[in-house]
Parts: C-alpha cells; sequence; structure tokens
C-alpha cells in the first residue's frame, strides 16, 4: 500500500466537516506555521519539500513563491487554480468534494507564506456543487478561528472567496484566470510580466493548482526533508492520478511517485488492468494535451527500462518517444480504440475552446478539426497527414500561451506512433466507410 498524504482519511465519515476534519489532525499545519514559524521558513520548507506544481508544468512550487516580489509595498495574492478542464482530469474535483478542508488549510499556510490578508479559489463553473462545499468549509473555518482578523490569535489575519468562472478551458491557464477574476474576458496575458510581480490588479500573485496547496498541509506537518524521502529523484511525494477509459478500476488514486506505470495499470490496487480482458492499446499519461504513447513505449522507455510515474521518467525520450506527466490524468484505450476518432474529439475540443487571440491556434485547431473530421468521413487524402502535421507545427511555439501548444502535441504524437492508422483511413474514401462520429 503506498503512503496516503492526502486522501489519507478520504473514507471516514463525515471528514467534509470541520469537526470531524480538526479531530483527524486537521488545521495543525496552521497552527505549527503561524505560532512557531515565520512566513520564509514556510517558503524553505517547501522548497525543500522538492514539490513540482500539480497543475500540469511541473514547475517547483518553493522557487516560483520566492520570485513574489515583497517590496513593491502592494497587497500580495494567493489565487487557487480550481478550473481543473483538462480532459481526462477529475482529482481536482475529487479532493474538494470529499476533503474540502484540506485545501483550505492549504491556502491559509500557503497564503501565511506568501503574506497574502486576500485570497482566491477560482473553480470552474460546472463545478458549482463543489463550490458551496468550499463555501460551508470557508463559513466553518472562519467560525473557528482559522480565517478572518488574527487568526488564532497571531497578527495574521486572511479573507478567503471563491470565484465561479463560466466553464472556459482558458481560464485554467494562469493569466487568463487572472483575467477572468478581474471580470474581464479570460485571454491569456503577454509574459513578462510574470504574475509573481505583476498578477491580480497589478499586484505580485502566486496561482497555484488545488492538489499543490494541499500538498502544503502535510510537507509543513512533516518537514520538507521527510516528505521529500517520498518518491523518486527530483519527483517527490504523493501525487493524485485521474484514472480513465478502458481500465476496470477507474477513479482517483493517491500514489507514491516512482511506481511503475505497469504496477498502476494492472495492479488490483489502482486500475485493475485493461477491461474485458483487451489489450492495451495506448495512454495518454497526463491528460489530453499530452503526447499518446503506445503500449510499448507507455510501460517501458526506448531504452529498456520500466516506465514510472515521475515527471522524469515519462518525459525520458522526449517527444520521441516520451511523454509528460501534465494534470496526472491517466487515460487508458485498449485494442478496440480508433486513434484517429480520439484525436478528432481532443482537437475538437481545442478548436472549441481557443480564445481566438492568437491567429496560429485560432486558424490552426480549425483546421486541424476539418481535415481530422474530413479523414473520418471518407473523404480524405493520404497527403492530409502530412498537412496536420504541418499545421500542428506552426502552431507549436507560435502563441501566447500553451493552448497551442497543447492543441499541436496530440496531433504530432498521434500520427508519430499510429501514423499506419491514419495512412488506411485515408484510403478508405468510400462513403460506405464512413465513420461514425460522436458530437457534442
Ligand atoms: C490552456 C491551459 C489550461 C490550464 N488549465 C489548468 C487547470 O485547469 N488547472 C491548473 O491547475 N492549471 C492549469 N493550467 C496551468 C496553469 O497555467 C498554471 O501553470 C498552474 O495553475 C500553476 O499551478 P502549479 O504551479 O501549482 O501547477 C493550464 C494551462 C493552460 C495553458
Amino acid at each position: 500500500m503506498g503512503k496516503k498524504l492526502l486522501l489519507e482519511h478520504i473514507n471516514e465519515p463525515g471528514i467534509q466537516s470541520f469537526e470531524v476534519y480538526r479531530k483527524k489532525g486537521g488545521y495543525a499545519s496552521v497552527e505549527k506555521a503561524l505560532k512557531t514559524m515565520k512566513p520564509d521558513d514556510v517558503t524553505e520548507e517547501v522548497k525543500r519539500s522538492g514539490l513540482r506544481g500539480r497543475g500540469g508544468a511541473g514547475f517547483p512550487t518553493g522557487m516560483k513563491w520566492s520570485f513574489i516580489d515583497k517590496k513593491s509595498g502592494k497587497p500580495r495574492y494567493l489565487v487557487c487554480n480550481a478550473d481543473e478542464s483538462e480532459p481526462g482530469t477529475f482529482k481536482d474535483r475529487y479532493l474538494m468534494e470529499h476533503i474540502p478542508h484540506i485545501l483550505i488549510e492549504g491556502m491559509i499556510t500557503s497564503s501565511y507564506a506568501l503574506g497574502a490578508n486576500t485570497s482566491y479559489i477560482y473553480i470552474r463553473g460546472e463545478y458549482m456543487y463543489v463550490a458551496q462545499i468550499l463555501e460551508r468549509a470557508i463559513d466553518e473555518a472562519y467560525a473557528n478561528g482559522f480565517l478572518g482578523d488574527h487568526i488564532l490569535g497571531t497578527d495574521y489575519s486572511l479573507n478567503l472567496y471563491v470565484h465561479v468562472g463560466a466553464g472556459a478551458y482558458i481560464c485554467g491557464e494562469e493569466t487568463a484566470l487572472l483575467e477572468s477574476l478581474e471580470g474581464k474576458r479570460g485571454n491569456p496575458r503577454l509574459k513578462p510580466p510574470f504574475p509573481a510581480v505583476a498578477g491580480l490588479y497589478s499586484c505580485p500573485t502566486v496561482v497555484n493548482n488545488v492538489e499543490t496547496i494541499a500538498a502544503v498541509v502535510p510537507i509543513v506537518n512533516l518537514g520538507g526533508d521527510e516528505y521529500a524521502k517520498i518518491g523518486v529523484g527530483r519527483s517527490t511525494g504523493t501525487k493524485l492520478i485521474s484514472a480513465s477509459g478502458h481500465i476496470n478500476k477507474p477513479g482517483v488514486y493517491e500514489i507514491e511517485l516512482g511506481l511503475p506505470v505497469e504496477e498502476f495499470i494492472f495492479s488490483e490496487e489502482y486500475c485493475g488492468g485493461v477491461w474485458k480482458e483487451r489489450r492495451l492499446k495506448a495512454v495518454v499519461a497526463g491528460g489530453s494535451s499530452v503526447p499518446i504513447l503506445p503500449a510499448g513505449l507507455i510501460l517501458t522507455t526506448a531504452k529498456g527500462e520500466p516506465r514510472l510515474m515521475t515527471y522524469e521518467s515519462l518525459a525520458d525520450g522526449g517527444f520521441v518517444t516520451g511523454t509528460m506527466l501534465g494534470s496526472g490524468g491517466f487515460i487508458v484505450m485498449d485494442e478496440t480504440t480508433n486513434i484517429v476518432q480520439n484525436l478528432f474529439t481532443f482537437t475538437r475540443f481545442y478548436r472549441h475552446e481557443s480564445c481566438g487571440q492568437c491567429s496560429p491556434c485560432r486558424e490552426g485547431t480549425a483546421w486541424m478539426e476539418k481535415i481530422l473530421h474530413r479523414l473520418l468521413q471518407g473523404k480524405g487524402k493520404k497527403t492530409d497527414i502530412d498537412i496536420l502535421v504541418n499545421a500542428a507545427k506552426n502552431i507549436e511555439g507560435n502563441t501566447i500561451c500553451p493552448l497551442g501548444d497543447a492543441a499541436a502535441w496530440p496531433v504530432a504524437a498521434a500520427i508519430r506512433h499510429f501514423r499506419k492508422e491514419f495512412e488506411e483511413i485515408a484510403e478508405s474514401t468510400t462513403e460506405g466507410k464512413k465513420l461514425e462520429i460522436a458530437t457534442h
């Protein structure tokens, strides 16, 4: 059984409530931090823990916190990114829904470290009922002296607000999120300046994922060094994985980083193997934006080493034979999966969610969707495959935010690893071979 730091008490009846959460040791990190540590000590522990952002990019959290401008004299903000729109990712919802207080606790401890007296949780519109759960938890935290003025009788005060978005994937990108939080259209900003210097209302701001902020709780409780002992190399601690697709036991699992991918897919403790006794065909390991890998390459690296659930091992081989841990949205596909159809579904999503600011993303995603649709209709040509590759290449790196990359990478990877399937579809030019396309 792997160590559980975030989901340890998930099965405890009433753990949603302040009372039960507190009985299970909840809010100890706030007491420890506010009463025995200076704000910079908390940042130091987070640095020592090796924690990397759980929102997708894996940027070291302690380092991000140390970039925050503490000399500007302006207010500082912590904003929790609870937009969770990446297809295949649902771990933040699970955590907030079942153990809301761990996020509130993490927000207080992290805000203290950053010197923020006002913080926000930006949650996607579709999670309205989760927003209500968080609101209840926040009310309980205020009622028990963990939020508001002079928390636990100290000099530190914090007000925490939940802000519900309107359901746009782009608002998960941190600067689009800040625009939206300010009441504007959620268009990503040009960087620099980065949010640590000019974020919310042009003030120094840190944006962190739900899971990242929750992980600060065990880090402060255990100490950074203890936390860093879990995991492998630069992938420390535990990670929530949203497992979906053709597996026997879909769900959210907390794993110790370093777990072999094979064990994650096939052991009874986690996914329980591929369903219907079918063979594994491919995996998208970190949410729809990361490159798909065929069965052989997801289980074993090109060097022949077992692939591990770590940032480094999943990325081994770069984008030629590797992928990314991303947000931990682990989508398993069995041998019956039509890769072209799957890619069409992802691409249609990115076309729909492109904010339209940058022409390569706005036009490119639309063209990629049209070409894939044409192929699936049996009206494509073999040359379409290279046009798709070319379109993806022209989007990648040419946009203000990485939504363009997120749309381009899956196309490039699917064609790299499953080119034959694209060719077969391109060769089936008759209407009779028209494939069924799912609609919204
Ligand atoms: C198009 C797009 C969507 C994103 N969606 C999310 C999201 O839903 N949740 C999230 O935490 N990060 C998302 N990110 C990443 C954020 O921009 C940012 O890197 C993250 O919130 C930083 O938190 P972390 O350092 O704790 O990972 C998205 C990025 C892009 C480009």
